[in-house]
């Protein structure tokens, strides 16, 4: 199925490309993983029942849309660029029209993922790299806050991980890699996904 296709199918509009111009160069510009890369991972990577998603770039929502639409879970997309944002909003008015069965609640937020508020029940921080890693370290400041406030397993799924995030992750914070999933042909050699974990500390008796 072609991207377009799979956008007919979900009633939404997710192609394409948008840029920041000069405003931000910290802030990277629109751009959608691939139905091909989703497919493949969401085949294997599961959520479960309670888990609740951030994608922090949600730009006009795909990775939102398709999850909802596969794990009928709560979603939640947070983003900065407002143009991209009124898209995703419009998305979400044509995607809801035959998707009345669905349960969970799907939230676009027209915020700055550095300033976002990460709420204690959310689980699964979706990134396909959307900032530079100086706002990456600031939101996953905030991730590891929420942690204290509220321990849970937590998941960073990394799509087009780039090594300096990898090593930040790896040397500076509690997250373990669990998974890693090659998806070629997707955004050449970093066209993959790298999941990371952490679990709530234990309590010894
Ligand atoms: C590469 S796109 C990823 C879109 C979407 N997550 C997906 O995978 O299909 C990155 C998005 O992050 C947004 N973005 C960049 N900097 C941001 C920031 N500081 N806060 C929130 N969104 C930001 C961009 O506008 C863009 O829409």
């Amino acid at each position: 199925m072609t991207e377009k296709a799979y956008d007919k199918k979900l009633q939404i509009q997710t192609t394409g490309l948008r840029e920041w111009g000069k405003k931000d160069e910290a802030y990277n510009r629109y751009e959608a993983t691939p139905y091909s890369a989703l497919k493949k991972f969401f085949a294997i990577y599961k959520f479960k029942e309670d888990d609740h998603v951030i994608d922090f770039g949600s730009g006009r929502g795909r990775v939102a849309f398709f999850i909802h639409d596969k794990f009928d879970i709560p979603v939640t997309g947070v983003e900065a660029n407002d143009k991209t944002i009124d898209e995703a909003f419009k998305n979400k008015e044509t995607y809801m029209k035959k998707r009345g069965h669905l349960k969970a609640p799907i939230m676009f937020d027209f915020a700055l993922a550095e300033q976002y508020d990460i709420r204690d029940d959310a689980t699964c921080f979706y990134f396909f790299n959307p900032f530079s890693l100086r706002i990456f370290k600031q939101v996953i400041h905030n991730i590891l806050r929420s942690f204290k406030r509220n321990e849970r397993t937590l998941e960073l799924i990394l799509y087009y991980p780039l090594p300096s995030f990898k090593t930040y992750i790896q040397n500076h914070t509690p997250f373990e890699m669990i998974n890693k999933l090659p998806t070629p042909g997707d955004h050449g050699k970093y066209g993959k996904f790298v999941v990371y974990r952490l679990e709530p500390t234990t309590e010894s008796e």
